[in-house]
């Protein structure tokens, strides 16, 4: 079993329900990952995927290797029969079959380079992974998709709803640096199997992968897609058609308290790190309504299912 894509999810209300049990009682499974390794490869920079899944992995008794593949390990070539004559050192086909021999299960984090949307949507790194790793794969963000992320915040709605059907909404808000769309993505794929009033919002240009988004409502104005909203979840994202840009840094777009008023009395929510004053103002980040920091805690008991569920197969 792998788990790269929210499509991994059988059955999400189950999966959410066993979450919040293993919250309850999170060194239960103790012995379970005993003499287990997790190996965590790391092309990019984290903090709450890195800590909060080998939280999990020890919660679980396992041992982890943690490595800094961007910064530490040798430029890996993906392409099969590259002369391998310039930039890249080593091929994945060695790579992940020599990780493999060291560990049990390999969690992955690689963004989205956006200069190359091709490139990015055949998620190379993951795919070179899964097709050349001999254990089980976990996505700790991907160029497409973060489907951990996308479980803990399934996890949270389910904590803080109060009616079961709920109005999500997922906005887009302004930020400086271009950011891929895999937290957006796995969000919207996520919602999607749930039974929720969901509204996409973000200004005209910045539609998500049509792929992914589907049927789904997406509203153009802010207010509107605001309007009664139980769950405001803001994330910025970078032009998908006009691949990688940023064409748009309207603050009118960065949530308010004034904005929040709009709803019925709302939790915010954003998967973090956020700007602050640029994503969301202190005062609903700050404020009573903000589960930001809870939904960070969920990262551990979402990624000590899915390591469960795979020690368990
Ligand atoms: N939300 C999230 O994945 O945080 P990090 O990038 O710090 O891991």
């Amino acid at each position: 079993m792998n788990y790269t894509s929210i499509k991994d999810i059988d059955n999400l209300d189950q999966w959410v329900q066993q979450a919040i049990k293993i919250k309850k009682k999170p060194l239960k499974n103790k012995k379970l990952g005993k003499n287990k390794t997790l190996v965590m490869l790391f092309f990019n920079p984290s903090l709450r995927t890195r800590l909060s899944t080998q939280k999990a992995a020890l919660n679980l008794g396992m041992n982890v290797m943690v490595m800094n593949f961007g910064s530490e390990g040798w430029t890996l070539e993906y392409e099969d029969g590259a002369i391998m004559n310039s930039g890249s050192s080593e091929h994945i086909k060695e790579a992940a079959a020599v990780v493999s021999q060291y560990c049990d299960i390999i969690a992955v984090r690689a963004f989205a380079g956006l200069q190359d949307k091709e490139k990015d949507n055949a998620e190379t790194v993951m795919s070179g992974f899964l097709k050349y790793a001999t254990v089980p794969v976990v996505n700790m963000e991907g160029a497409t998709g973060h489907p951990l992320q996308a479980l803990a915040d399934a996890i949270t709605i389910a904590e803080y709803k109060t009616k079961a059907r709920p109005k999500v909404v997922l906005t887009w808000a302004p930020h400086p640096k271009a950011l891929p769309q895999a937290v957006a993505n796995s969000f919207v794929e996520m919602m999607q199997l749930q039974d929720a009033e969901f509204v996409i919002t973000h200004p005209k240009g910045y539609e998500l992968n049509p792929e992914i988004t589907k049927d789904s409502h997406i509203e153009y104005d802010q207010d509107k897609a605001f309007e009664n909203a139980d769950f405001i979840y803001a994330k910025n994202w970078s032009n998908y058609n006009e691949y990688g840009q940023i064409t748009n840094s309207d603050p009118n777009w960065t949530v308010t308290a004034e904005k929040m008023k709009l709803t019925n009395n709302a939790k915010f929510m954003h998967c973090l790190p956020v700007r602050r004053n640029v994503i969301v103002t202190d005062e609903v980040l700050d404020g009573p309504n903000s589960v930001v920091i809870e939904q960070a805690n969920n990262r551990t008991y979402s990624a000590q299912l899915v390591l469960q569920k795979i020690l368990k197969k």
